[in-house]
């Protein structure tokens, strides 16, 4: 059932319930994060592995203290500076956040999304939410309440509509540990160039299957079911004249092919807006092969690109 109304969101979720949630990066799957039993719920629905933590979603900077301790400095001075906005920073939990939430991690991953009436609404529960990207586990994110209802539908008690996400990648995960040491966990709405200038040094552990300060960012994920590879678009698509395809570009129009173009004047936000629409608009109409090549790897272009790469993985 879509909803347009937060109170309504706001009764499901104290009642334990799930419900769809929009944010500037991507639709969340949403629940009490001081309960349990709710949270079991999420992974159910997507079939998540237990050992890929969530984050937690808090109403404002100031809540920072309830659920997480040992802060530095560079840590709230992360969260003054990008919050409401697409950080998640991970820090040293507080007792009061379940055990399933994270995955049994001595750590929590928290954020302030920007989006209106997602705020809205956390400002109206007296509790967090834990929230996951809305999609099953391993496929490409939702950026409408439509994706979710169409993946998750008679999961979820609801989808609150916050229409189309503006970021439309999700966002990027820090580190922080109590001697002030930054890690970049996750490439994502806010590009590394900007936490740099906000607190220095930043350690790169992207890879992490491995990592265990991220356990759930496995090789391949953000997946279509059709194939996808990345390339020079043009070279591909001669390579491969003998099978259906479709490409997936950034700027450029291939002419008698069929495809989406991202952006045409090369805007790397814009591209990232409608990245997740168009792979799984390509992914519905049964290619035998989705053509894609990567973006300038800067700014949201590093995000663009860590999801292009682990669509296009099969390990
Ligand atoms: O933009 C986003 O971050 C979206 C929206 C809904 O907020 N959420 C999202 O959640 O992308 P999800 O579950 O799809 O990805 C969260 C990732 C996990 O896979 C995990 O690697 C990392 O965050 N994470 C969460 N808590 C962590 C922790 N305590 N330590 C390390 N990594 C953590
Ligand atoms: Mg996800």
């Amino acid at each position: 059932m879509i909803i347009y109304d937060s109170h309504i969101a706001a009764e499901l979720l104290s009642q334990g319930q799930l419900v769809g949630i929009p944010t500037e990066t991507v639709y969340g799957l949403a629940a009490n994060a001081l309960n349990a039993e709710a949270v079991v719920k999420i992974f159910e629905a997507k079939k998540r592995p237990y050992f890929d933590p969530l984050i937690v979603h808090i109403a404002d900077v100031d809540q920072m203290d309830r659920f997480a301790c040992d802060i530095h400095d560079k840590a709230r001075r992360l969260a003054q500076m990008f919050w409401p906005g697409p950080l998640t920073i991970v820090l040293p939990r507080q007792k009061i956040i379940p055990d399933i939430v994270t995955s049994g991690l001595d750590s929590v991953g928290l954020r302030v999304p920007n989006h209106a009436i997602t705020l809205e609404l956390l400002r109206m529960l007296d509790f967090p939410l834990a929230a996951p990207s809305a999609n099953p586990f391993g496929y490409i994110s939702p950026t409408t309440a439509g994706h979710v209802q169409d993946q998750l539908d008679g999961k979820v008690s609801a989808v609150l509509d916050g229409g189309p996400c503006a970021v439309g990648v999700e966002s990027t995960i820090v580190h922080c540990s109590p001697n002030g040491q930054i890690t970049l966990l996750r490439q994502g709405g806010i590009p590394l160039e900007m936490i740099q200038h906000c607190v220095g040094d930043v350690d790169v552990q992207l890879h992490s299957s491995s990592n265990p300060k991220a356990p759930g960012m496995l090789a391949s994920h953000y997946a279509p079911r059709t194939k996808l590879q990345i390339g020079s678009i043009d070279e591909l698509l001669r390579s491969v004249a003998d099978l259906n395809v479709a490409y997936l570009s950034f700027q450029t129009e291939f002419d008698d092919h069929p495809g989406i173009v991202l952006s045409p004047n090369g805007d790397l936000s814009e591209a990232a807006r409608n990245l997740f629409a168009a792979m799984r608009e390509l992914d519905q109409k049964q290619y035998d092969l989705i053509l894609t090549e990567l973006m300038p790897d800067v700014g949201v272009g590093r995000a663009i690109n860590d999801r292009l790469l682990r669509a296009a993985s099969y390990g």
